[in-house]
């Protein structure tokens, strides 16, 4: 059997680390006109947070979750986060999906919580409206009852994803 060597390498001090230690020792002082503060409306101003929020989320590929959070298919878990009300899903192929958290009837949130759910369908709890874990709507039972939204409901609010391996 072969042995693991499990003891963790000494960590040594980084070159800025030991320079800002010998500065410490030679008595050198920064004067106070060098240093920098953030005023505090920056963790607190609305607007800052929405420019920011704009500037970072609404513009650039977001890391969601581990796939290990869906390790099955026919699971699917709300994601928040964001801001925006999404859920994620891994189909019956396995493949992850992630598309708006909303029914397109009416807005009803899909799933409730942030917990991992399974099932093989997604069901509104409002009307009952039934989605397939890749977002695309299911036929209603009685087709004549929503004849008027069947162009509406082939269109999906789903959204690019990627899995990337670690
Ligand atoms: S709001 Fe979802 S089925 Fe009506």
């Amino acid at each position: 059997m072969n042995e693991i060597d499990t003891r963790v390498p000494r960590l040594e001090p980084t070159e800025g680390q030991l320079a800002v230690a010998q500065a410490i020792a030679d008595g050198h002082v920064r004067s106070a006109d060098r240093i920098e503060t953030v005023p505090a409306r920056v963790y607190t101003d609305p607007d800052q947070y929405l420019r920011e929020k704009g500037a970072i989320f609404d513009r650039l590929p977001q890391v969601l979750s581990v796939s290990a959070l869906l390790p099955e298919p026919g699971m699917a878990v709300p994601h928040d986060d964001t801001g925006r009300q999404l859920l994620i899903t891994r189909d019956a192929e396995g493949e992850i999906h992630l598309f708006l958290n909303v029914c397109k009837h009416r807005g009803t949130r899909l799933i409730e919580g942030n917990a991992v759910k399974c099932g093989k369908r997604l069901v509104c709890p409002y009307h009952a409206w039934t989605y397939k874990l890749e977002a695309s709507c299911m036929p209603f039972p009685d087709l004549t009852l929503f004849r008027a939204w069947t162009n509406l409901i082939s269109v999906s609010s789903s959204y690019p994803v990627a899995k990337q391996a670690a």
